[in-house]
């Protein structure tokens, strides 16, 4: 920890929450609060060959590592940089052939191990939290968390025991923790996933379901910028999940990877739980509570059978078109043909759509996921028609400021477009980027591509 820390902000015990981050004076939406360079990052396989693995710019034209032939750097500059990383990995996968294939999360901890062993000084990435203090909640741990670690900690010893000392087993069992609940995952505009890291600064913020904070991405560098007003004093949030599920699913999720229960206004009201839920009536009659719960039930388990189903090995699938660049990412480890999971997401709907409106979260899920598919199958009318009946309850339903927002109307501008419907696109990606300008600030590429973009489309 540096003895500056950070101007504006102060850490402190936030009651019931452990530590904390506060302001020591106001903020303006869109104001950004502070930046802060990972301590350790690493890039997904998947995106291999598109980003550089050590700055994480997304270019063409990459130079790839000679020896192994599966990193990819901007220039010698990167590479060499990147090196200490890579070497960690680098001559590993040319012996592992396609047997090599750690988890990201494993990955990155052996990136923290070997940082941590030629880091004397606090980092940048520490100014008022040291990684080797990250909350760990060792003592909330259950036997299946703890039996997931000691797996991590096997595939730990399996790939990189060549070139990597390792600390005891009770250390690296604690790292494991620390990084499950303080680890962040990186996303572009389109929030397909670009890799991991680690900023121990950023992960000083408590969570709120009603955030005033949002974090993204310059390249390895995370940017904290406000999406309400913030008064002096003032406790910051970040949302640590995806914000579109009622109360019930998001306390299950914190509890489950976070072991807390959070108590926001939203949890404590629940005041969009209804809208969330919206069912139908049959001859005005709502449905009773138990076809209700039943109903529920059948949604959570369709979620995770097609979570599933999409994710079950690894097949890597060419980039097409790069501004339709999540298409490849969605389908980047498929092993259900595109088709069948399309009938799991329509068979799903129909299901619950004799009791759900279009408007609930089951259903929206759904629609968003067989958007992803028909995109995956260049149906783009079809992309075009989940999106737009998800594109206004998601306005609804989400926070003013909010990156899932601003990545649909993304995704449905380059789709009309796509479909040469450019007023349309042209209209979407505008509203992309009124809320890019706030969350990324106004000098990010992405804000700056997008200008570009529109103002393509609009001769
Ligand atoms: C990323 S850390 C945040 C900083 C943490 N409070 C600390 O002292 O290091 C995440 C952990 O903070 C705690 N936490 C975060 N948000 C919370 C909240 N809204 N209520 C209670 N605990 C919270 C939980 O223990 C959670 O696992
Ligand atoms: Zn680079
Ligand atoms: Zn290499
Ligand atoms: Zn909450």
């Amino acid at each position: 920890m540096t003895a500056d820390g950070i101007d504006g902000l102060g850490r402190f015990e936030s009651p019931g929450k452990g530590r904390g981050l506060l302001v020591n004076r106001a903020y303006r939406v869109g104001e950004l609060l502070f930046v802060c360079p990972a301590f350790s990052h690493v890039l997904s396989v998947s995106e291999r060959g598109y980003t550089c693995e050590h700055c994480f710019t997304r270019k063409e034209g990459l130079s790839k590592c000679g020896k192994c032939k599966k990193a990819f750097y901007c220039n010698v500059e990167c590479q060499r940089g990147d090196w200490a990383m890579h070497k960690l990995e680098c001559s590993a996968m040319c012996s592992f052939g396609e047997s090599w294939c750690p988890s990201e999360t494993v990955r990155l901890v052996a990136r923290v191990i070997s940082r941590m062993k030629v880091q004397k000084e606090p980092s940048a990435s520490e100014k008022l939290l040291l990684l080797k203090d990250l909350e760990a909640n060792l003592d909330k741990l259950d036997n299946e968390k703890r039996e997931m670690n000691e797996a991590d900690i096997a595939e730990l010893h399996h790939f990189y025991s060549k070139h990597l000392d390792f600390p005891d087993h009770q250390s690296l069992l604690t790292l494991f923790a620390q990084v499950h609940c303080n680890g962040f995952t990186v996303e572009d505009e389109e929030l397909s996933h670009v890799g991991s890291a680690l900023f121990p600064d950023v992960a000083l913020m408590n969570h709120s379901c009603c955030p005033n904070v949002i974090v993204t991405y310059r390249g390895t560098l995370a940017e904290v910028r406000a999406v309400k007003d913030i008064s002096p004093g003032e406790e910051i949030f970040t949302s640590y999940i995806d914000l579109l599920y009622p109360t019930e699913d998001r306390l299950e999720r914190l509890r489950d990877s976070y072991y807390f229960t959070c108590d926001c206004k939203e949890c404590i009201t629940k005041s969009k739980d209804n809208v969330k839920l919206k069912l139908r009536k049959v001859d005005g009659d709502e449905p009773r509570s138990e076809e209700v719960r039943e109903m529920l039930r059948y949604a959570r388990n369709a979620i995770e059978d097609f979570r599933r189903a999409k994710q079950e090995k690894n097949i890597l699938f060419l980039h097409p078109i790069l501004y339709l660049y999540t298409v490849s990412k969605f389908c980047a480890s498929l092993l259900t043909p595109p088709a069948e999971l399309l009938e799991l997401c329509e068979l799903s709907m129909d299901k619950m759509g004799s009791m759900f409106e279009d408007t609930n979260v089951y259903m929206l899920h759904m629609m968003y996921q067989a958007m992803g598919v028909c995109m995956y199958m260049e149906d783009y009318d079809g992309a075009v028609n989940y999106g737009e009946k998800v594109i206004k309850p998601f306005r609804q339903l989400y926070p003013a400021y909010s990156l899932n927002v601003a990545s649909m109307y993304l995704k449905l501008g380059r789709l009309y477009i796509a479909l040469d419907r450019t007023s349309a696109g042209s209209t979407a990606l505008k509203k992309a980027l009124a809320i890019m300008e706030v969350v990324h600030g106004k000098d990010h590429i992405y804000v700056k591509e997008l200008q570009k973009e529109i103002s393509t489309h609009q001769k």
